[in-house]
């Protein structure tokens, strides 16, 4: 197993209704980090799950003439199915009513008593059901929750409380000394200037339903929902059982995705809850924007939420995944639409993806029976050198944009090299020195462009595993889900000659219909 360990987290989704293409949108963006860090050589923990307690949950189940428990067990295999159909590569997949995880609350709970972090107290306040969330009578606005303006309901209990508002200049101090903790920059300075307005005790418990952990000490009493769900990162690890060597090995997380929503949560009480327990925080915590359609946030709530299914029948899995990690720049709102995904689609797959690899398949078939040419020996010509120096500093500037999780650019680096594939081809024309008998510039052309190619696919397989899966397979070379040292296998000149190549279908048949 390797050394260098990378784990990277998804919120927990709320099972209150099935996946949408937000929720896709954060899994995929982490599967593609996921998977190339395993082309990098390291041992991968990619772990996403399910939240499924709390008073939404259970309204949603007592909705459905169904008690809690059977309705999350109806939804959750929802979830997995729609990211095994989106090719997601998780290692763990967490549901907040495993016994694993109540036992790692519970004992989460146990440290920070003994730790004399909580306190009973009474709670009177309001609280929005839709967002788990507690609002002081100032907060609200015309009496709505702040956040999503639904109603909110107001709430007289006692409740056990964490001494959040002890935790400001711990927080101030860890944000400073941890640059790199909240990502991007904006959501940093949104963060510090929270903190630094203040915080309050934080009420921790429930006792008005009974759909969560029940504290340790007071069983009467259940864990807030969000507190339950964030310990889920560490649950899943082994936190509080029996067995904590995957808690010991990936601990610390590298990331945890969060969309822009929930970041006070995951900047602000997470850290608080893990410095509490002398638990190092997540080394950072990424925000993403939002998917909006015509200018609004897409949700379930507002009714104007897509599943990933009607799109990935459309466009296929490998094109639904491109398409958002290309087109919406991670960090930041992005608009999408109908138009835009066919515009990606035949632009950047059919024409420039899909087309390079036909011909080329085409040509190694028609001139040199489906066989892959040796490596040319004459010196390369400047055409040739140009493709290969674009070849040559892929793998970097790849790297370069990954380590800042900038899909965007990443995926223009690899496409620099699949759009000189198309004007090497143009330019070096094959068919012409067919025609004139030069079989030796024939080979070189030839060898080049397939080479460029295998390479080219090493680094759209992040984003788009199965096509990349397949280009190799019709190379005549093995899995490159195997691969793990992405720059070493990308030094040019490696394509085997003799390889039997295979046509097949066009990757990216062009759509024609309108939007
Ligand atoms: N259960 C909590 C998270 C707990 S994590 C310890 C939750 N669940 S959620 O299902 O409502 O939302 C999960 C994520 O989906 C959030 O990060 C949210 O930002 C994201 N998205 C929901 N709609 C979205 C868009 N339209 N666009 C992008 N992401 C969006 O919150």
């Amino acid at each position: 197993m390797s050394d260098k360990t990378f784990y990277v987290t998804t919120p927990i989704y709320y099972v209150n209704a099935e996946p949408h293409l937000g929720t896709a949108y954060t899994t995929i963006a982490a599967d593609a980090i996921a998977r190339y860090r395993r082309m990098t050589g390291h041992d991968v923990m990619f772990l996403t799950g399910l939240d499924e307690h709390g008073q939404k949950i259970a309204q949603a189940a007592e909705d459905n003439g169904m008690s809690p428990q059977e309705w999350v067990d109806a939804i959750a295999p929802k979830f997995k199915a729609a990211w095994d159909m989106l090719g997601v590569s998780y290692d763990d997949f967490i549901r907040t009513t495993e016994p694993r995880h109540k036992k790692g609350v519970q004992a989460f709970w146990t440290e920070l008593y003994d730790r004399g972090f909580l306190y009973q107290g009474n709670y009177e306040g309001w609280y929005c059901v839709p967002d788990e969330t507690y609002w002081t009578e100032e907060q609200l606005e015309d009496g709505k929750c702040p956040q999503c303006s639904r109603d909110v309901q107001f709430i007289k209990e006692d409740n056990w409380f964490f001494k959040l508002s002890e935790f400001q200049q711990p927080l101030l101090d860890f944000y400073e000394s941890h640059p790199d903790f909240v990502q991007p920059e904006t959501r940093r300075n949104e963060v510090l200037s929270f903190v630094k307005g203040g915080l309050r005790d934080l009420s921790i418990s429930r006792t008005n339903f009974t759909w969560g952990v029940p504290l340790p000490f007071a069983e009467d009493h259940v864990t807030y929902v969000w507190i339950d769900a964030l310990l889920n990162y560490i649950t899943a690890l082994g936190y509080g059982g029996e067995d904590h060597e995957r808690f010991d090995r990936y601990w610390p997380a590298d990331y945890n995705f969060v969309g822009k929503d929930i970041i006070r949560f995951h900047c602000v009480i997470w850290p608080a809850m893990l410095l509490a327990a002398g638990i190092a925080p997540p080394k950072s915590v990424f925000a993403h924007g939002f998917l909006l359609t015509k200018g609004e946030k897409m949700s379930k709530s507002k009714g104007n939420a897509q599943t990933p299914a009607s799109l990935v029948e459309r466009f296929g899995v490998d094109a639904y995944r491109y398409y958002f990690m290309r087109d919406v720049q991670f960090g930041q709102d992005g608009s999408i639409s109908m138009e835009s995904m066919v515009q990606r689609y035949n632009g950047d797959l059919a024409n420039d993806w899909g087309n390079l690899v036909s011909r080329l398949l085409n040509m190694t078939e028609k001139y040199f029976d489906g066989l892959t040419p040796a490596a040319p020996t004459a010196e390369p010509t400047d055409a040739d050198a140009t493709l290969l120096a674009i070849a040559g500093v892929l793998p970097e500037k790849y790297e370069a944009a990954m380590v800042r999780l900038d899909y965007v650019s990443a995926l223009e680096a690899a496409w620099d090299l699949i759009k000189e594939c198309n004007r090497y081809i143009e330019t070096q024309a094959p068919w012409t020195l067919a025609k004139e008998g030069d079989d030796a510039r024939l080979a070189a052309v030839i060898y080049n462009t397939l080479e460029a190619v295998r390479i080219s696919a090493l680094f759209t397989a992040p984003v788009m595993p199965n096509t990349s899966a397949d280009v190799w397979t019709r190379l005549g070379l093995g899995d490159i889900t195997a691969v793990t040292d992405i720059a070493a296998v990308a030094e040019w000149g490696q394509l085997p000659a003799g390889l039997r190549v295979s046509k097949g279908e066009p990757l990216y048949p062009r759509i024609y219909e309108e939007a």
